[in-house]
C-alpha cells in the first residue's frame, strides 16, 4: 500500500504517510502549561518505527501568554515548556519517530480567565466569537470572551513570538513546526473576508488580509528554515463561526504565497464529517493543492474523517501525498501496524478527549496486549 511507503518533503524524511493530526489534549502540568512525562509517553506509544506514524504533529501549542485559550495546553514560551517538550522529543526520537510542533494563537476563541492580568482576548476585530472554552480543571464549558481589537503596531511583536517559539522548538528538539493557520484561530482569522475588520495594509482586500499570517510564516521559515515547515488551513470549515465569501481564491492565493516560500508542506483539514461534506472539497482542495505545488511548495497533506481505504486510494491517485489521521492515532497507539495487518481498530472515546489524567491518553492497547 501507497501509505505505507515513506515520504520526504523539504527537511523531513517520514517513514510512512500515516501522519498523526494534531490533537489538544489537556494534559500539561498547571500551573505554567508544562509538557510532563505523561505526555512523553502518549507521543512515544505512536512513534515507533515500524508500527508509529511518520509524522507526528504535536497538539496546538501556544507561542505567547496571549495565545492561550484552553486549560492545561502545552506552551512554548517559556523556559519551563522547552525542557519539558525536550523530554517528549527525546521519547519520540528514542522509539525512531519524527514530530513537529504546531504553533498557535487562538485570537479571540479565549477567555479574561487565561489572558495575562485577565485581559480580553485580542484578535483582528472586536466581535465575540460565540465559541465556548474551558478555562479549569473542571473542563465546564463556558463562553469565550469577547475580544479587544489590535493595533497595527501590535503585530510585529506577535510575529516575533511565533519565530521565537519556531527557534525554541528547534533546541526542544522538535523536527520542525506546522503553523496553525486552520479552525479560525488567529491567523485565520485575519485571513478571512468575515472576520478581519482591521485597517490598511492588514485589512480590506485579500492581499492586505494575508500579510499577515505570511509575514509570521516567512518569519519561521527565516528562523529554522522553510523545509522545516508546514502550514494548515481548513478552507471549507464553519468552525467558530468562520466567514469567508470566496475560500476557493482565499485559500488558492495564501497557498501560492506559502509555495513560493519553499514550505515543506500544506496540510488542510478538509471536512470533519465526510457524511456532511462540502461538496466545494472536490475542486477546492484540487485547486489549492496544485496552487502550493506550481509555486514551489513541497507535499500536500490531507485529513478529515478519513477511513485507510480512502487514504490509500487519495495517496495512490495523487489527491494528496500523505494523510494526517486524528481521532484513529487517539485510539489506536500502534496504527501504522494495524493498517499492514488490515486491522482491526480500537475505538475512540469522545469522554475523555480533553480529561486530564491517563485514562483515554495512554491506556488504549497496542495489538501485541490486545
Ligand atoms: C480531541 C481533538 C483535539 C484536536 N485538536 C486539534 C489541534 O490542537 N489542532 C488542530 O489543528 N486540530 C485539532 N483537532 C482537529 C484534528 O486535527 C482533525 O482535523 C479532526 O479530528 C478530523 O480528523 P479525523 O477525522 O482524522 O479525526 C482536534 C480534534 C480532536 C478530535
Amino acid at each position: 500500500m501507497k501509505i505505507l511507503e515513506p515520504l520526504t518533503v523539504g527537511g523531513l524524511a517520514t517513514s510512512n504517510r500515516v501522519w498523526m493530526a494534531p490533537l489538544t489534549r489537556s494534559r500539561a502540568q498547571m500551573p505554567g502549561n508544562i509538557p510532563r512525562a505523561l505526555n512523553a509517553e502518549y507521543y512515544a506509544q505512536r512513534a515507533d518505527a515500524q508500527r508509529g506514524s511518520g509524522l507526528i504533529i504535536s497538539e496546538a501549542t501556544p507561542v505567547s501568554p496571549t495565545g492561550h485559550g484552553y486549560y492545561a495546553t502545552p506552551g512554548i514560551h517559556t523556559d519551563e515548556q522547552e525542557a519539558g517538550w525536550k523530554t517528549v522529543t527525546d521519547a519520540v526520537h528514542e522509539r525512531g519517530g519524527k514530530i513537529v510542533c504546531q504553533l498557535w494563537h487562538v485570537g479571540r476563541v479565549s477567555h479574561t480567565a487565561l489572558q495575562p492580568n485577565g485581559d480580553p482576548p485580542i484578535a483582528p476585530n472586536g466581535r465575540n466569537s460565540k465559541s465556548k472554552t474551558y478555562i479549569d480543571a473542571t473542563m465546564e464549558r463556558v463562553d469565550a470572551s469577547t475580544p479587544r481589537k489590535l493595533e497595527v503596531d501590535e503585530l510585529p511583536g506577535i510575529v516575533r513570538d511565533f519565530a521565537q517559539a519556531a527557534s525554541r522548538c528547534v533546541r526542544a528538539g522538535f523536527d520542525g513546526v506546522e503553523i496553525h493557520g486552520a479552525n479560525t484561530y488567529l491567523l485565520d482569522q485575519f485571513t478571512r473576508d468575515g472576520m478581519n475588520d482591521m485597517p490598511e495594509p492588514y485589512g480590506g482586500p485579500l492581499e492586505n488580509r494575508l500579510r499577515f499570517p505570511l509575514e509570521v510564516a516567512q518569519a519561521c521559515a527565516d528562523a529554522i528554515g522553510a523545509g522545516r515547515v508546514g502550514y494548515r488551513i481548513s478552507p471549507l470549515s464553519d468552525h467558530h463561526d468562520a466567514i469567508d465569501s470566496d475560500p476557493g481564491a482565499t485559500f488558492s492565493v495564501l497557498a501560492a504565497s506559502l509555495g513560493r516560500m519553499g514550505l515543506a508542506f500544506l496540510h488542510a483539514v478538509e471536512t470533519w464529517d465526510r457524511s456532511k461534506i462540502d461538496p466545494r472539497v472536490e475542486t477546492v482542495i484540487p485547486a489549492i493543492a496544485r496552487s502550493f505545488k506550481d509555486a514551489g511548495g513541497g507535499a500536500y497533506v490531507a485529513n478529515g474523517d478519513y477511513t485507510v481505504e480512502l487514504a490509500n486510494q487519495q495517496i495512490e491517485s495523487d489527491w494528496c501525498d500523505a494523510v494526517a489521521f486524528g481521532k484513529m492515532w487517539i485510539s489506536n497507539p500502534d496504527f501504522t501496524e494495524r493498517i499492514r495487518r488490515g486491522g482491526p481498530y480500537n475505538q475512540w472515546n469522545r469522554d475523555t478527549f480533553y480529561t486530564g489524567t491517563e485514562v483515554g491518553y495512554t491506556d488504549y492497547p497496542a495489538l501485541a496486549d490486545a
